[in-house]
């Protein structure tokens, strides 16, 4: 089948890569120049396993392209996805101002039926506001032609997402439109490997599952890290607790992990606009309050051991960090508990060599060029004349180190883990001081 889509981000690329390789003949616009004309030189602008190749594979055999070209790319597709990015408003809410641009420029241009479908995460009643905008576009070319909009909300997981998309545990298709419907079921029936994937429903419907999704997810790892906190005071184990509930199914064993916090460009983005949805429909989604402020508060939780353990001025300290992005397998580092801690202990007097496998670069752009942060080429580096390591991402290298290396690298044998990755009982036997999360030092 001929598909467009709108934003060769995150969203956009993944969906257009893995499309394509089902066979069908994807266009990819965006609007920046820049990265369209990287994207046709075979460079993806993101990091996440697989894509690359993907994308260079189906461009190869062309049927993967980017274009900044609007007036094409809408002629060229039967369906036109919607992937472009909804950052939070200052009030927590989704800006709309990218998917409502798409479907304007959508409105300007098309010269025959469309489905038009909503991708990106947005608000119950987007589908609604799309479908205004792109009839109030034909009414200004004194046109009448007939569309559909469709909301296929996608819950890929960074790190995972190629893997995520070509086996979905469920293919949310929010309709009403018969053709919208068929055409959808047609594009997703490789995808439903023997077992019907597809759930479909209403739009708004397909719209607020997406939020509840990612809302009762977060909510799990909040209410694990206020486990965690109380375990901690009364001699816990967060680790077998975890263990202990995930056992029954109701409960289920995933994303009960306590950590450094949630972060990413979904959760807490997610959790803000869904809260502001519920006080615009006069609904306080006072469970949702709390697990963002439960949130805001675990980012803190690490800092907190280190000053209790080395006092609140931190000058003249020096501290090994490991992982920097918001978690393992991306160099994502929006809304990464490493922001946090990283310019808290700044602020604090102490200096830092941080060292993350992939995310470096990105740390340079947000960070800046901060003084007392470097980096360090290896984990091992990093350790250099330290008073202390601090793990903030459980990528799976930092697992199994030489643990000697806390002892003769560091000036004390000192290790704060805000992703519990080691057994409490091995470093207390090895000789080394270990404060995780949700465990007794
Ligand atoms: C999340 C959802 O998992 C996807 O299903 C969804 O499609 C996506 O958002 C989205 O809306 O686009 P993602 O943000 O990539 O995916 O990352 P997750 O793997 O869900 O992790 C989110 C955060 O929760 C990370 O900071 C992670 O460290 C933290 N986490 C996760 C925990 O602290 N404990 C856990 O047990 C699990």
């Amino acid at each position: 089948m001929r598909v467009t889509i709108f934003g060769a981000g995150y969203v956009g690329l993944v969906t257009g890569a893995c499309l394509a390789q089902m066979g069908n003949q994807v266009v990819c616009l965006d609007v920046d120049t820049g990265k369209v004309a990287r994207l046709q030189a075979g460079d993806v602008p993101i990091h996440e396993p697989g894509l690359d190749k993907l994308i260079r594979a189906n461009a190869a055999a062309k049927r993967l392209s980017f274009t900044t070209d609007a007036a094409a790319a809408v002629a060229h597709g039967k369906l036109i996805f919607i992937g472009v990015g909804t950052p939070p408003e200052e009030d927590g809410s989704a800006d709309l101002q990218h998917v409502l641009a798409a479907a304007r420029t959508i409105g300007q241009h098309m010269q025959d039926f469309k489905v038009v479908v909503d991708k990106s995460t947005v608000p119950v009643g987007t589908a609604d506001r799309v479908r205004d905008a792109i009839a109030q576009s034909l009414r200004e070319r004194g046109l009448a032609l007939e569309f559909a909009v469709a909301s296929n909300p996608e819950f890929l997981k960074e790190g995972a997402a190629v893997a995520d998309f070509m086996k979905p545990d469920r293919i949310v298709i929010g309709a009403e439109d018969e053709r919208a419907i068929l055409l959808l079921r047609n594009l997703y029936a490789p995808f439903n490997r023997n077992h019907e994937r597809v759930q479909l429903m209403d739009t708004r419907s397909a719209e607020l599952t997406k939020y509840a999704a990612n809302a009762m997810l977060a909510t799990r790892i909040s209410f694990m890290n206020e486990m965690a906190l109380l375990a901690e005071r009364v001699g816990a184990d967060i680790e077998m607790v975890r263990r202990g509930i995930g056992s029954d199914p109701r409960i289920g064993t995933h994303f009960l992990y306590a950590g450094a916090g949630y972060g990413g460009s979904c959760f807490p983005k997610d959790v803000k606009a869904l809260i502001h949805s519920g006080a615009l429909q006069g609904v306080d989604l006072g469970v949702l309050r709390a697990v963002e402020a439960a949130n805001e508060r675990q980012k803190l939780v690490l800092v907190d051991k280190v000053l209790a353990r080395l006092g609140a001025d931190l000058t003249g300290r020096h501290l090994a960090v490991w992982g920097l992005a918001f978690k393992p397998n991306t160099d994502d580092m929006r809304e990464a508990p490493a922001r946090v801690v990283v310019r808290e202990l700044l602020a604090r007097g102490a200096t830092l060599c941080a060292h993350d496998p992939v995310a470096m670069d990105e740390a340079r752009r947000v960070f800046g060029a901060q003084a007392g942060l470097s980096y360090a080429a290896s984990p091992e580096a990093a350790l250099e004349g330290a008073d202390a390591l601090l793990i903030l991402t459980e990528w799976a290298t930092f697992r199994s180190p030489d643990f000697d290396l806390f002892k003769t690298a560091l000036r004390q044998a000192l290790v704060f883990d805000g992703r519990n990755l080691f057994d409490p009982r091995l470093l207390h036997l090895l000789g080394i001081e270990y404060h995780a999360i949700g465990r007794a030092a």
